[in-house]
């Protein structure tokens, strides 16, 4: 299908923002997933999947993340957390997580320490910081750069800009020169489609950059 010739007019603001949230997300896609591992002031470890995430800028790296209030209009925990301590971790998911991922994102209270009821693998970097997620070939080590504040209630996100202060890279990937990138076949991430719907990343094809317009 291409050329379309006839539009539809959807103007958000005329429904319900659920309707428009799964619309969007079947439209925004394939979203990559950022594992989210933070603590809070008292020390409960916390770890989540987030899909709006992206890059926005790289000297020095920032990354971007979107999380939105609860349904109830509460504020999630990941938030919360990385409002209060400053710091988060970000691991990569890949295509043997995804499952792992998704349990990890159930609503659980926030003493409940989800990488234990995902079964997901740590390691413990001291008191008042975020866990390694030892699952991820990859982990940013992010400072707050600062908080977006879009609204407040549900289906509001607040924009979260992080400074990658360190990356951890898996001595198991050693073999590859990091600085030409990782292969999509290491990495092995998932993508979030709309709905219920994840895509892998092996079905690859290459276009080279086109040379500059005489
Ligand atoms: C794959 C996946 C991606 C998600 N992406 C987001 C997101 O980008 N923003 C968001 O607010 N919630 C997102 N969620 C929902 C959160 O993971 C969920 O609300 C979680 O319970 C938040 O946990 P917390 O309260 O411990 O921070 C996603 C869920 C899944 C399964």
């Amino acid at each position: 299908m291409s050329n379309h010739k006839e539009f539809l007019t959807i103007r958000p603001h005329e429904h319900f923002w659920v309707e428009v949230y799964h619309f969007m997300n079947s439209v925004v896609q394939p979203r990559p997933i950022a594992w989210i591992s933070t603590v809070s002031e008292t020390g409960d470890f916390n770890l989540s999947p987030f899909s709006y995430f992206n890059i926005c800028s790289m000297n020095p790296p920032i990354i971007s993340n979107a999380i939105f209030y609860n349904r109830d209009g509460s504020e999630k925990d990941t938030l919360r957390n990385i409002k209060a301590t400053g710091k988060y971790i970000v691991g990569t998911v890949s295509f043997e997580n995804a499952n792992k991922a998704n349990i990890s994102s159930a609503p659980f209270d926030r003493d409940v320490d989800e990488f234990s009821e995902a079964n997901v693998s740590f390691s413990d970097r001291g008191t008042g910081e975020p866990r390694l997620i030892t699952d991820s070939p990859v982990n940013l080590l992010c400072d707050l750069n600062q908080t977006v504040e879009l609204g407040e209630g549900a289906g509001v996100g607040t924009l979260v800009l992080g400074n990658v202060r360190e990356i951890m890279l898996s001595k198991e990937m050693s073999n590859v020169d990091w600085k030409k990138g990782l292969s999509p076949e290491i990495m092995n991430n998932v993508g979030r489609m709309g709905a219920d719907y994840y895509t892998k990343t092996t079905d690859l094809f290459q276009l080279g950059r086109p040379d500059k317009k005489k």
